[in-house]
């Protein structure tokens, strides 16, 4: 098997035996800290995916973004063009389920965003290093994303993806930051 999907299927393995307790208890952590540090504070319009069962919960960090009146803008995915466009999200009720399980905004309702009004992004990913490289899902979407973008990059992770080393290539543009239940990693 190739060194990249060895790995991504051996970190979503043990995201699969956190307890809901773990789970709940941890992403709460990982939001406190995301929300207090400068990144946050420094941006208005922050990029988010929003969260599937093994991932960091967004769902606080989205809502609280509204309540701290920022701008919350989720990605929808072009399978074809491997292209992702982001909408403004004002409401959960404007998602809808797409392919893999991703909840992606409604193009109907939500106003499209131009990536460079963008000054946050909260980067998902499989497996992350401390030099801040990241493993993503293989779609190479936010890869090409980044390779345009001006915008602070951070990552949301549970301690158990984080590994030793994260095999990179010339596309992938390194972390600014990353936190994990343990604090920041960078
Ligand atoms: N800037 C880019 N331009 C063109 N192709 C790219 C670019 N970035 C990545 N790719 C291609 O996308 C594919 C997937 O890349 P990679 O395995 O790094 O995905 P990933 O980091 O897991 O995914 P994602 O970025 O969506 O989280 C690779 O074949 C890669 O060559
Ligand atoms: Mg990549």
């Amino acid at each position: 098997m190739e060194k990249k999907t060895c790995i991504r299927t051996k970190v979503l393995d043990r995201l699969n035996y956190l307890t809901n307790e773990q789970y709940i208890e941890a992403s709460k952590t990982i939001e406190t800290q995301l929300i207090n540090s400068s990144y946050w504070k420094d941006a208005k319009v922050i990029a988010i995916t929003v969260s599937k069962k093994t991932e960091v919960d967004t769902y606080g960090i989205i809502q609280k973004g509204w309540d701290q009146k920022k701008t919350m803008v989720v990605p929808r995915a072009d399978f074809k063009t491997k292209k992702m466009t982001f909408y403004k999200l004002t409401s959960f009720s404007q998602l809808e389920e797409q392919r893999y399980g991703l909840m992606e905004p409604k193009q109907t309702l939500c106003q499209k965003i131009s990536n460079h009004d963008i000054h946050l992004v909260v980067v998902p990913g499989v497996a992350f290093d401390i030099n801040g490289n990241r493993l993503g899902y293989g779609g190479g979407f936010y890869d090409r994303f980044l390779a345009t973008s001006h915008a602070k990059t951070i990552a949301l992770a549970f301690d158990c993806q984080i590994i030793n080393e994260v095999p990179m290539e010339s596309h992938d543009k390194k972390l600014d930051q990353i936190i994990s239940e343990n604090g920041f990693l960078l």
